[in-house]
């Protein structure tokens, strides 16, 4: 029975990358939205995918949420020079402390035995205070280095979940709500079409270095994503998805 259902996952992931158009996907059994070891499973997962992939000196950048502290937490080192260097991908864009990126790469590049630095921007940042910021020498370092990340490892949210869940302004909430926004992922809100619907202004990753970078990989799993993962991939050029069985088969009934 179980290589019965190792085998039925197997056509998930096939049917899902023609459908998303992703390369590579992985699908872990159950539904994270009901049980928090299917996260946990998520969270190892990625980190078998990034032992496969690491080379020495590589920058990881990381987005913050609750399936990246999944990920934090199956952290193991992941290669033998353990040179390698953790950064969050953005600035804090409004999550609790224990989900933003800064506090996620520390735990990361603490059980991984690597390097990591953090990027200090204020929370909602301001016009005036994002254009000082950009040229402030320590913090362009910084930003130079997310730039030229070869792994970028993120989540992808339910617009309106995500936004509820940060300091979003009523005037942003009436902006995502008129122009039904369904995704979000890197702070930036998307709707089904995978149009751009609102960025929350902060520095690091913008979604056209995603172009360049030789891994991208997204996290995200639960039956009340399924919505949010299509509309993301729309727009969104991540390599490889790792998600559950519940937000597979919801997105494959869509
Ligand atoms: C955020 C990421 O921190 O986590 C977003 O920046 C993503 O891209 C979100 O949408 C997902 O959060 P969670 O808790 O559902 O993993």
């Amino acid at each position: 029975k179980f290589m019965g259902e190792l085998m039925g996952l197997n056509v998930l992931e096939e049917q899902l990358k023609g459908k998303l158009h992703v390369k590579k996907v992985l699908i872990i059994p159950g539904n994270s939205d009901e049980n928090d070891w299917v996260k946990r499973e998520m969270g190892k997962a990625c980190v078998t995918f990034l032992q496969s992939i690491m080379k020495e000196k590589m920058i990881i950048a990381v987005t913050g949420g609750t399936t990246m502290a999944a990920v934090a937490n199956a952290m193991t080192p992941l290669n033998k020079s353990k040179d390698y260097l953790f950064l969050p991908a953005r600035g804090a864009i409004g999550e609790k402390a224990e989900n933003q990126s800064n506090r996620i790469v520390t735990e990361m590049a603490e059980r991984a035995n690597g390097e990591y630095r953090l990027l200090y921007v204020p929370d909602p940042l301001s016009e005036t205070a994002y254009q000082t910021l950009l040229t402030e020498p320590s913090i362009q370092d910084v930003l130079q280095q997310i730039k030229s990340a070869d792994v970028v490892i993120h989540g992808i949210g339910d617009a309106i979940t995500m936004a509820n869940r940060r300091k979003t302004s009523e005037e942003i909430m009436t902006k995502l709500q008129s122009n039904s926004a369904v995704s979000e992922a890197f702070g930036y809100y998307f709707d089904e079409f995978g149009n751009i619907i609102h960025k929350v202004r902060t520095l690091g990753i913008q979604l056209e270095d995603l172009n360049s970078m030789d891994h991208v990989l997204a996290v995200a799993g639960g039956k009340s994503k399924a919505k949010a993962i299509v509309s993301y991939f729309k727009q969104g050029k991540s390599d490889l998805l790792i998600t559950d069985e519940a937000a597979a088969k919801q997105i494959l009934r869509g």
